[in-house]
């Protein structure tokens, strides 16, 4: 492997489900370059088990389905028993940002659906603040998106429609945009920049995921892994 991020990302994926994943798991599978590595080793690491799983996107679900995997659509009751995914920011706490692929808001509804969310990543993600190497994707409503990004270049964000190859604005598998703000000084408050920019008709979804992540699975390019936890509360 030439890439010495990707192979971090293929080292995290190895030992995320070879410590995380049984066979028969109902499974919520990510989207992304090292959510693309966790599907591969799926089939790698069991390569006859059956699993139950539910894509955060279109491109993840041919991935599996191509390596024979069974990946159906979303039921009312879905329970998974883990998500694994990758982000594209990862705080101390383990607060993340997320959307970089534009899967933000499939990823962030089968995170709260999951038992656990185990988060998959090479050491360039980790940040000591959100919003400080990564824009932060916002979801919307392409009628609203105007106005949104009016309100939101206000308010200093410096919203940028994301573009596809062709020029025209990317839309997601839901047919949204998404927007990527700019937060100069990074985020210091994650949960509460969520709950505003939530709060405002159009926003669909955010790629902050505060609270969410279980743990962080930390590749290296030598193929060294650690884990992070989140900080115990104080007592
Ligand atoms: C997909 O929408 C994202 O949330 C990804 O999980 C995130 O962008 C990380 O992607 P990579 O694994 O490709 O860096």
């Amino acid at each position: 492997m030439d890439d010495p991020l990707d192979a971090a990302k293929a080292a995290a994926a190895r030992r995320a489900v070879e410590r995380y994943v049984r066979p028969g798991a109902r499974l919520a599978l990510g989207t992304g370059t090292t959510a693309a590595h966790v599907v591969r080793e799926l089939r790698a690491v069991h390569p006859t088990a059956a699993f139950d799983c539910v894509a955060s996107s279109v491109a993840t679900e041919r991935l599996g389905r191509s390596l024979g995997l069974e990946v159906r659509p979303l039921r009312g009751d879905d329970r998974f028993d883990l998500m694994l995914d990758g982000a594209d920011e990862v705080a101390a706490n383990l607060d993340l940002t997320k959307g970089g692929g534009g899967a933000l808001l499939r990823e962030k509804l089968l995170a709260r659906l999951s038992d656990r969310l185990v988060v998959v990543v090479d050491p360039s993600k980790l940040v000591g603040r959100l919003g400080e190497r990564a824009r932060l994707p916002v979801e919307v409503v392409p009628f609203c998106r105007p106005v949104l990004q009016r309100q939101l270049g206000d308010g200093g964000l410096a919203p940028a429609l994301r573009t596809a190859p062709d020029g025209g604005p990317y839309r997601t598998d839901n047919g949204n945009e998404i927007l990527d703000l700019t937060f100069r000084d990074g985020i210091e408050r994650p949960a509460e920049v969520d709950r505003d920019l939530r709060s405002r008709v159009g926003v669909v979804e955010t790629g902050l995921f505060v609270g969410l992540a279980e743990r962080v699975v930390v590749g290296a390019s030598d193929g060294t892994v650690r884990e992070l936890l989140p900080p115990k509360p104080p007592r």
